[in-house]
């Protein structure tokens, strides 16, 4: 079996899809394993690293794409009408293609996906169970953006993050706010602590009080009555009544006027992000503070941060950058080649050399978009009276 990794076209993304690392062992597996000239150079793999780990080095285009039996994908492929080359005409039908496709989101991609023929995986979909870990790409991915949301906002600060005592004077400590305290959250509380910084972590979910407090940081509480059902059962939050939400912006507002970094990843599955710093409390922050908001491309969870654009409103400096895992691009690279090696590794038949996709199995169907044709995930093809039913 042919495997294509080409390289990634959508902007703002300089990932790969597979490492030199990652290429070796998937050729081990027995693919023959053909990598688009440059497709790593920005995640710092170079094609001899590439065909030193047994890859072939092909042009751009259809010479990458058009027999390619599995294709590996950051990103979702571009389609006609899209700007740039349309990805998805050079790929062959029956062709399996996995990568983080947002299938839910793109339905009309979806669609095309199926005309064409293919058999698609949408990565950001896999259950999150034991099982699943090694693969979630969620999870490495926003390990990564929660670290370098931190160093963006250290560098954007015009001030040191750590307390200095020196003969020339003392300089106190940053004070970092991070709200949400999922994965990334976790993480950014983790490295700002590790810069030396007084951190405060604040979740909806109660739960994660004491992994908050286990990493030296201050647990902000709003009402902890109120959260009590924050949690859904898949272990997200959900969005939040009005009352708590009023509560919520109090402590907030309180919280915001004594921080110097504010780092947002609040996010709730399926919607956009919950709005948690309006702009009347960016106005109320000291000027020279920096928010960076993570959840920027889900609407963000500052209601003045554009997305992909640094801006200075109130004396604030808020962050926007999209695709924040690509900022880091070698090892975001690196964790997701490898949870696209562990997707694809169980996959694989090695006495006939081919795929066997079980259906059945809870990963393959929590992110199996398209099949033969069709569009096959629940989601997508249920009608809504099918839903009313449900
Ligand atoms: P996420 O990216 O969906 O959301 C980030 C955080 O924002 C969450 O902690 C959420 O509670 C919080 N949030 C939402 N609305 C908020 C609001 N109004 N104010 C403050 N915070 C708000 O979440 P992520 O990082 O994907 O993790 C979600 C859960 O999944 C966590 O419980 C995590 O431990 C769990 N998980 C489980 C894994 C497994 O394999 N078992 C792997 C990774 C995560």
């Amino acid at each position: 079996m042919k495997l294509s990794v080409p390289k990634e076209r959508r902007r703002d993304e300089r990932r790969v899809a597979a490492s030199p690392d990652t290429a070796k062992k998937l050729v081990g597996l027995g693919f023959e394993v053909v990598v688009e000239t440059g497709a790593g150079v920005e995640s710092g793999f170079l094609d001899a690293a590439y065909e030193e780990a047994g890859a072939a080095i092909a042009a751009a285009g259809a010479a990458t794409l058009s027999d390619g039996d599995v294709v590996l994908k950051v990103q979702r492929p571009l389609i006609g009408g899209e700007e740039g080359d349309d990805e998805l005409a050079l790929m062959k039908p029956g062709a399996v293609l996995i990568g983080a496709l947002a299938g839910l989101q793109h339905a009309d991609h979806a669609a095309a996906y199926a005309r064409a023929g293919l058999t698609t995986f949408s990565l950001e979909l896999l259950p999150r169970i034991t099982r699943a870990q090694s693969m979630d790409i969620l999870s490495s991915q926003s390990n990564i953006a929660g670290y370098k949301a931190v160093l963006d906002g250290a560098g954007a600060f015009g001030r040191a993050m750590p307390m200095m005592m020196t003969a020339a004077g003392t300089i106190p400590p940053a004070r970092v706010l991070v709200l949400g305290a999922g994965v990334a959250g976790l993480q950014a509380i983790a490295t700002a602590r590790r810069l030396g910084a007084i951190v405060t972590g604040y979740d909806v979910r109660p739960a994660v009080k004491e992994q908050v407090e286990s990493l030296g940081a201050k647990f902000l509480a709003v009402d902890q009555d109120a959260a009590a059902d924050a949690e859904t059962a898949g272990g997200y939050a959900r969005e939040m009544g009005a009352s708590y939400r009023e509560r919520e912006a109090e402590v907030l507002r309180a919280a915001l006027e004594r921080s110097d970094i504010v780092v947002c990843t609040a996010l709730i599955p399926g919607r956009t992000a919950p709005v948690l710093i309006a702009a009347d409390m960016v106005r109320a922050m000291r000027p020279g503070s920096v928010i960076v908001d993570l959840a920027v491309e889900q609407g963000g969870n500052c209601e003045l941060s554009e997305p992909g654009a640094v801006a200075v409103r109130h004396g604030v400096t808020i962050v926007g950058h999209a695709n924040m895992p690509s900022r880091l691009a070698e090892n975001a690279s690196s964790m997701y080649a490898r949870n696209l090696l562990n997707f694809l590794t169980p996959l694989v038949d090695r006495e006939d050399g081919t795929l066997a996709i079980d259906r059945d199995d809870e990963i393959v169907a929590a992110c199996l978009i398209t099949r033969d044709g069709a569009v096959v995930h629940p989601s997508l093809t249920a009608r809504p009276a099918d839903k009313d039913v449900a």
